[in-house]
């Protein structure tokens, strides 16, 4: 049987360095630092590696908000968004992430760009 995209990513711990790795990426990116300057990282990172195991198929509970209440009042642009997963992309090769796993993350990704964009 094919292992879920939660076992291939390295499940739990695999994905939690992958996040770790991305949203430092983001707070250091010019297109996306000014959206985390103040904010709780350690919580971004908590709740993104809650967030992408559960939807990779992992037991884990996601104890965040859901995507649209998260970014509501953002009005988050399509240039955000792909700033955002050129960052996920990056975290995810430097790890060594296969190109399947990476082509169905960004696939996941972009299918919830509706529940993030100009809200
Ligand atoms: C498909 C793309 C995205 C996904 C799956 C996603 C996912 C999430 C998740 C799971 C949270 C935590 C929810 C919570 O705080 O309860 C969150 C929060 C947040 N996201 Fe996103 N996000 C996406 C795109 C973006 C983009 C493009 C930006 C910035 C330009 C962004 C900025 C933020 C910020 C600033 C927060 C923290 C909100 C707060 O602390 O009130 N997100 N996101």
């Amino acid at each position: 049987m094919t292992a879920t995209l939660y076992e291939r990513l390295g499940a739990a711990e695999g994905i939690a360095k992958i996040v770790d790795d991305f949203v430092d990426r983001h707070a250091a990116n010019p297109l996306l630092a000014p959206r985390f300057q103040g904010r709780d990282l350690a919580k971004s990172k908590r709740l993104g590696t809650q967030f992408m195991c559960m939807g990779a198929g992992g037991p884990q509970r996601y104890e965040g908000r859901d995507l649209r209440a998260a970014h509501a009042g953002m009005n988050i642009s399509e240039q955000e968004l792909v700033a955002a997963i050129d960052d996920i992309v990056a975290a995810m090769q430097a790890r060594q992430v296969g190109a399947a796993e990476v082509h169905e993350v960004v696939g996941i990704l972009y299918s919830l760009k509706g529940e993030v964009l100009r809200l």
